[in-house]
């Protein structure tokens, strides 16, 4: 009886179910070929140059993929159509058109032929050579980021890298674009001087906001970053005994893939750790690592949660790319592969074998598609792949790009249905799980997600003000991005449909966000200026003392007549010369207010008026280091701005780490806001001011938050409308009068002329009180 069992068991082992029915369905698109034609191909004809065969998709445009093999093929819809191998024209003399590496790099293909980089913009079919790189490259490497219309996104697609791989690496020539390849630059690195070994590549690693550069040495390699914090330590070594191809996953979570023919390694976290990829069968593990499993593999392909392998043995391999560690399942033996075959994702869960075929009669290839329906083919109990206990795993922020500025919230909601029976823990990942390299976390930022019911997942990201880690203040100052991931711990290998959700969040400036100045007291509400005057193009002398062209405090030599721009500042706010005054500076985000402004900022009057002053001395401000002002912005700025002091370059008085020392606690305290009760002090001068404001705290905002507004200050006696000597020869006129009168009146106030002068001066008195308090008092 037992025996009988085993020989059962044992007979199905061996006689895979599979067999019975194809793996899966062929296809051939035939496109185009009525009659025989003599189509010759223009310029040189492109090959492959490892023997391998690659197949690159766009991540963003998904009919749109390159072949590389022994013919290169570029197809704008997906190979449903017949194509004729692609060439590069002869007027770019590429010599031997060997193409050793490729990229889409958002509108354009990049190629490295022969060693060099050529730029082709598939949409308007241009061909030019990348300028700026001087010595000869093997590779080029970049992402695409699919949010379209996102500059942070946009940047990403336009940034590539070129370099030669196998040089040693502190000489390797590494060149660097942010012109989608069009022009390069040296690429330089402080550390790389000191590092050891050959270069293994070079990868901007988005989710990380770090450049990495893998080292090989000794059958070893690692990556070294670029960036603080993460450059004081090394991604974990692995093994690489020989070169691997790199693959970045799409969907910026950090994905990175490395094989050849005998190894398969992934890592979650943008290469800080890599591991190897295990090949399962049910929950069994087969072999701990591919070197083991003893195949040889010929093609690779990945989306952004799925990893599939083609062999040389007739075998197809599948696994998914979880937040936890990968795996590969077997599917059964079948004549799949062929010299030129290649694997594709076409969608979650579909995949395809394409294989290219020649035609005798066309120049133009067929193309053969093999197609796979990993969910159909899952259900074959010999996979044991188990059931899946989700049912449903949906969120409405799935493929979205947030952005999220400091001190602000976002909240996303899941919604996840549980098989009957199961209880399936949901995981919600970011990329860099070793800590140091999470950069959302470390700023401060934290994702949490808490199972309201047991249907709702509910994430909220939060700022934890005051329990930042100080190592990672200077990178608070730089936008990064992060993506958010929500899967299945766990999660059974037939979860094929069950993709993770994910998100692209942008760690930086929201856009919406604006700073609008309190104008609730208004120089035109109170009758001071005339708002009709003001429309018309209103214009208003400054005098030549009174402002510096050049922001300097020197006294200008001509007078400046300023038109006052009415349409973009509207009615000047009022400010009494007398009380030391600062601007209410209020935030507004997609126009509605959110707060008042209680960040440091800096005010400068754009025509150079430097009549005014500031209440505080650097000394009183309880300064720990001589403050930065405008002079010294100005200097380090050079020519290029005047208007540049903020959060980028400000550096707090109050910071223990500015160790500038505190030589001239008497000069004026330059900025506002804050900690301090800094306040600016006009001179006795009436007139008005506009004065461009920036919110220089690196804290409040990846913003740079600025505008103008305008002042007028009023209440002064105007000093300086008559020479001195006039002015002392008025007064002694005066005061003669006064004394005469004195002597005068009580005499004239015995007579019936004095009733009369007597009722004059009361008149004048009572008229007065109106009007004079207006122009005298404090509003
Ligand atoms: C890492 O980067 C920071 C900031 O750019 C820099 O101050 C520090 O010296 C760097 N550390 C190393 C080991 O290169
Ligand atoms: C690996 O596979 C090859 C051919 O498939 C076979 O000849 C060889 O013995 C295998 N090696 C091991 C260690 O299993
Ligand atoms: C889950 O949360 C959403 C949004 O908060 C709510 O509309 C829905 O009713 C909740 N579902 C359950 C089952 O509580
Ligand atoms: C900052 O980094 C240094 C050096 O790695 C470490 O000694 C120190 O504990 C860190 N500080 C905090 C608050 O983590
Ligand atoms: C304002 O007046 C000046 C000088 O008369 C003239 O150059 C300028 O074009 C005028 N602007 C408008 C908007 O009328
Ligand atoms: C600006 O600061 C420097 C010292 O950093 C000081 O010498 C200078 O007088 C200051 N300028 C003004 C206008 O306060």
């Amino acid at each position: 009886m037992l025996v009988l069992m085993l020989v059962v068991a044992t007979t199905f082992r061996f006689c895979p179910l599979v067999k019975a029915q194809p793996l899966c369905r062929i296809r051939t698109f035939r496109t185009g070929k009525v009659f025989p034609v003599e189509e010759k191909i223009q310029g040189d004809r492109l090959y492959f140059s490892s023997g391998k065969t690659h197949l690159i998709k766009h991540p963003c445009k998904k009919t749109l993929a390159l072949y590389l093999g022994r013919q290169i093929f570029l197809t704008k819809d997906n190979f449903e159509s017949s194509l004729i191998p692609f060439s590069i024209p002869t007027s770019m003399q590429v010599g031997t058109p060997e193409v050793t590496s490729a990229h889409f790099a958002g509108s354009v293909l990049l190629l490295v032929v022969n060693q060099k980089v050529y730029v082709y913009d598939y949409e308007a079919n241009f061909w030019t050579a990348s300028a700026g790189i001087q010595h000869p490259v093997s590779h080029v490497s970049g992402d695409n980021c699919c949010y379209g219309g996102n500059s942070f996104c946009m940047d990403i697609s336009n940034s590539v890298f070129a370099y030669l791989h196998g040089d040693r690496i502190s000489q390797a020539n590494i060149y660097f674009s942010t012109s989608r390849g069009y022009r390069f630059q040296k690429y330089t690195q402080e550390r790389r001087a000191e590092l050891v070994g050959t270069f293994g590549g070079i990868f901007s690693f988005h989710s990380l906001s770090q450049v990495g550069l893998l080292l090989v040495d000794e059958q070893m390699a690692m990556f070294s970053y670029s960036d603080h914090p993460l450059n004081r330590s090394f991604g974990l070594p692995f093994g690489y005994d020989r070169t691997l191809d790199i693959l970045i996953a799409p969907g910026q979570r950090g994905i990175l893939i490395f094989w050849s023919e005998k190894n398969l390694l992934v890592s979650r976290n943008s290469g800080q750790l890599v591991e190897s990829v295990r090949v399962r069968e049910g929950q069994r593990i087969l072999y701990n690592s591919i070197v083991k499993a003893n195949i040889t593999i010929h093609s690779v392909a990945a989306n952004e949660n799925e990893l599939a392998v083609l062999t040389r043995e007739n075998n197809l391999y599948y696994g998914s790319l979880g937040i936890q560690s990968s795996s590969l399942i077997k599917f059964a033996d079948q004549n799949i592969w062929s010299q030129d075959a290649v694997l594709m994702f076409t969608d979650v869960g579909m995949l395809e074998i394409l294989t290219p075929l020649p035609d005798m009669l066309f120049p133009a290839f067929d193309f053969q598609k093999c197609l796979l329906n990993i969910q159909a083919l899952l259900v074959d109990p010999q996979l044991q792949a188990g059931i899946c206990k989700v049912e449903l795993l949906q969120g409405e922020f799935e493929n979205k790009m947030y952005t999220i500025d400091m001190n602000s919230q976002l909240e996303l909601t899941a919604l996840m249905i549980p098989r009957p029976g199961t209880l399936p823990v949901p995981l919600v990942s970011k990329p860099g799980p070793l800590g140091a390299g999470n950069q959302a976390e470390n700023r401060g930022l934290h994702f949490a997600f808490s199972l309201l019911v047991p249907q709702n997942i509910s994430l909220k990201q939060q700022h934890h003000w005051g329990r930042a880690n100080p190592n990672f203040t200077s990178s608070i100052k730089r936008p990064t991005i992060s993506t958010i991931t929500l899967d299945i711990a766990n999660k059974e290998i037939s979860c094929v449909d069950l993709k993770p959700l994910t998100a692209l969040i942008s760690v930086g400036c929201d856009l919406e966000k604006k700073i609008v100045i309190q104008n609730e007291l208004s120089a035109c509400y109170q009758g001071v200026l005339d708002p009709v005057a003001l429309q018309d193009n209103y214009s208003y002398v400054i005098e030549r003392g009174a402002y510096d062209p050049n922001f300097q405090g020197q006294q200008a030599k001509e007078d400046l007549k300023v038109y006052y721009p009415y349409e973009k500042l509207g009615c000047p706010l009022l400010a009494y010369y007398d009380i030391p005054w600062k601007p209410v500076v209020e935030l507004w985000r997609e126009g509605k207010f959110q707060e008042v402004v209680e960040a440091e900022y800096v005010l400068l009057e754009v025509n150079g008026l430097f009549t005014y002053t500031y209440s505080l001395t650097a000394g009183m401000a309880g300064c720990s280091a001589q403050p930065q002002n405008w002079t010294t912005i100005t200097e380090m700025a050079g020519d290029t701005a005047s208007f540049s002091w903020d959060r980028e370059n400000y550096v707090s008085c109050h910071d223990p780490d500015y160790h500038e020392p505190l030589r001239w606690p008497d000069v004026p305290y330059q900025i506002l806001g804050g900690p301090t009760e800094n306040k600016i002090v006009f001179d006795q001068r009436n007139g008005i001011y506009i004065f461009f404001i920036s919110i220089v705290d690196p804290s409040y905002s990846y913003c740079h938050l600025e505008t103008t507004f305008s002042v007028y200050v009023y209440g002064a006696f105007p000093l300086s409308i008559f020479p001195p000597e006039v002015t002392i020869f008025l007064l002694t006129v005066a005061t003669l009068l006064f004394v005469w009168l004195a002597y005068m009146v009580p005499q004239l106030l015995h007579n019936e002329q004095g009733l009369e002068v007597n009722g004059f001066w009361v008149r004048l008195y009572q008229r007065c009180r109106k009007s004079c308090a207006h122009l005298w008092g404090r509003g």
